[in-house]
């Protein structure tokens, strides 16, 4: 366990965003990459570092709920009711955005995306600097998010300065994204609060996201993927496929949720938490270590299907589609 940032350390940090500089910090998701979101020089900075496009729109992280008015107008009911239940935690929501945000953070659409985060470190550094912070995760485009300081400078090496420590993020994959900017939610990415319990603290159904937008290019195909080519399959032919590509000659990397692993030279296995919340809070530190390994492939066993794992297969079906792919989002 990595000490936190200390109190000195996050001043600074706020400094440093005032000043127009990038600062990466820890949330309970994942960590962010953040910069001052009312100026459109800073959150240029981002996309430069990350390699991003444009024109996808950046998640703003306020303190509290009572900084929704400084970035959105007309906020629904919905979306008070969500605020209320899920904030500070691993929710963000999309809105009509506020005449004053920055084109550069919402990608020129007419929503912006926001977020307070729970992470004490996260808290503290929006409680000393007071404004939004315009944040993506804290990897290059297309690859696998950092859960931990060191991802984050495994990442961006020296283009990013200042990295706040706050350990290994809880959750390990980014928030749930509900649109709330149309009469009727939609969720726009699964995440930890699962569609269920968003369900049941609106009081009602969500909907199907609108056909014309608000865009979360998060939902690109290829996203969150290794390097290694990343195949998911049912549990039973991890093994039966590891073995075979071995004989070939092959060396495999495996993810799975079992410890029964075949004894085999050039086979690197993690056995998984067998538990939704653990193996989310491992997955990218896993995918991380399974890319590492130099493999030739790297085989997913595909998790259950119930509605605590949504997020997970979610995110490891992009891992899959995005295999080997350097163009991915
Ligand atoms: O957990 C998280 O959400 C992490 C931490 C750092 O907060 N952030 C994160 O950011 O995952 P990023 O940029 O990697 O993903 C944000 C997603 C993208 O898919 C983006 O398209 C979507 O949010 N998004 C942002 N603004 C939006 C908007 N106005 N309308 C629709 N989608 C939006
Ligand atoms: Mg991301």
């Amino acid at each position: 366990m990595t000490a936190a940032a200390s109190q000195t350390e996050i001043r600074r940090a706020a400094q440093q965003l005032k000043a127009g500089e990038l600062v990466a910090f820890p949330t309970e998701t994942v960590y962010g990459l953040g910069a001052d979101a009312s100026n459109p020089e800073a959150v240029r900075k981002v996309f430069a570092a990350k390699g991003r496009p444009a024109d996808h729109p950046l998640i703003v992280h306020v303190a509290d709920a009572a900084q929704l008015a400084d970035w959105a107008r007309d906020v629904p009911p919905a979306a008070h009711a969500l605020a209320a239940t899920f904030w500070p935690g691993p929710l963000t929501l999309v809105l009509k955005r506020n005449p004053n945000v920055p084109d550069a953070v919402t990608g020129g659409q007419d929503t912006v995306a926001v977020r307070v985060p729970s992470h004490p470190v996260a808290q503290a550094l929006l409680h000393a600097f007071g404004g939004g912070i315009a944040a993506p995760s804290a990897n290059r485009f297309g690859r696998v998010s950092a859960t931990t300081a060191a991802h984050v400078h495994e990442e961006f090496g020296d283009a990013v300065a200042c990295v706040l420590d706050g350990g290994a993020a809880d959750v390990g994959i980014e928030s749930t994204i509900v649109d709330c900017s149309h009469d009727i939610p939609a969720l726009l990415r699964p995440g930890w609060i699962t569609p269920q319990q968003i369900e049941t603290a609106l009081g009602s159904l969500l909907g199907a996201p609108a056909a014309r937008g608000p865009r979360a290019p998060g939902m690109l195909d290829k996203h969150y993927a290794p390097q290694t080519p990343l195949l998911l399959m049912e549990g039973d032919l991890v093994a039966e496929l590891a073995h075979s590509l071995v004989r070939q000659g092959k060396r495999v990397a495996v993810l799975a949720r079992t410890r029964l692993q075949p004894l085999l030279d050039n086979l690197r296995w993690i056995a998984a938490p067998a538990d939704a919340a653990g193996y989310a809070h491992d997955l990218y530190a896993n995918l991380r270590a399974l890319d590492h390994a130099g493999c030739d492939a790297i085989l997913v066993e595909q998790p259950p299907e119930d509605a605590a794992w949504l997020a997970i297969r979610d995110r490891l079906a992009r891992a899959a589609a995005g295999s080997g792919a350097a163009e991915a989002g």
